[in-house]
């Protein structure tokens, strides 16, 4: 489906069309961006904190509307999708960047427990978590709509020793035709910043682009109690709800005892194959 149109429908099901005859009522519009944002000095982990339990299951009762991060990426994503994350990454409002591999993937790697083969991580940001996947035994692709956070991501990684086991790739998930299938999905709080209503289509993606007998894995960050997004409510039943139809079954859903701070308590690791293929029992 074309972007615009992709994105079209979606802001219809946010702001229904106008009713003929009736007058124009203008939207409100969220101040832009101060580029002074720029050169605010929160540190990284204290950023991540506020985004982490204002949105977390632990504290429902808090909206993350109360951080003024959240609404500026709100008013930026939600006015247009593709230029939002672009602005966000340009403006360094990125408070869900960790600044390094979630301590999940690390463990996954160090155990020996991923496919090997081909790797998609969607959304990747500053591509921590592809570099951590990336090795002789994994060719990895990070794929993010933003080109500010592409370049970032190069720029942290080309001198790596395993540079030539990734690259980083700026396209939109849901139009992007990949030259190969993957292995392995990996998506970690991709899930949770895509506007719900492309919820199917990421998991109509996901099927379309997985080998056969590949596997998802869903970091899956739980999220309940607010109103609008991103980040949008996610539970495990969400990922449940469009991965079922298209064939896919969690064959584990564990708690993640690794997650950082903020998060522990709020996430899940999913791992999901495709019940056609093979028997999961
Ligand atoms: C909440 S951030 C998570 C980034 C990264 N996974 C992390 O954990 O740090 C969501 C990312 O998805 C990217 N994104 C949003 N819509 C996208 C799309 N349609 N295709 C590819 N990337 C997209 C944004 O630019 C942003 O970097």
């Amino acid at each position: 489906m074309l972007p615009f149109l992709r994105v079209g429908i979606c802001q219809r099901a946010r702001h229904p069309p106008r009713v003929p005859g009736a007058p124009w009522i203008r939207r409100p519009r969220l101040p832009r961006l101060p580029t002074a944002i720029n050169r605010l000095r929160v540190p990284a982990p204290a950023m991540v904190a506020r985004m982490a339990t204002d949105g977390g299951a632990e504290n429902p009762a808090r909206d993350p509307a109360s951080n003024p991060k959240v609404v500026m990426i709100r008013g930026l994503v939600n006015d247009d999708a593709t230029d939002g994350w672009e602005k966000c990454w340009e403006e360094g409002l990125t408070p869900w960047d960790l600044g390094q591999a979630t301590p999940a993937v690390l463990q996954l790697v160090r155990t020996g427990s991923l496919p090997r083969g081909r790797v998609l991580v969607p959304g990747c940001g500053s591509g921590y978590d592809v570099v951590a996947i990336a090795g002789p035994e994994r060719y990895v692709v990070g794929l993010d709509i933003s080109t500010s956070a592409v370049e970032k991501a190069k720029e942290l990684s080309s001198s790596l020793p395993n540079a030539n086991q990734f690259t980083f790739m700026a396209a939109d998930f849901f139009t992007w035709q990949p030259t190969e299938k993957f292995d392995l999905i990996f998506d970690y709080t991709f899930f949770c910043a895509i506007d719900p209503c492309l919820r199917p289509a990421w998991a109509q993606k996901i099927q379309e682009i997985l080998k056969p007998d590949g596997e998802l894995i869903t970091l899956i960050y739980l999220i309940s109690g607010q109103e609008g997004g991103p980040p949008y409510n996610t539970t495990v039943a969400d990922y449940e709800q469009v991965l079922n139809p298209v064939g896919f079954k969690a064959f584990s859903i564990e708690d993640n005892e690794l997650a950082v701070k903020p998060r522990k308590g709020n996430e899940k690791l999913g791992r999901w194959k495709r019940l056609s293929h093979k028997s999961l029992l």
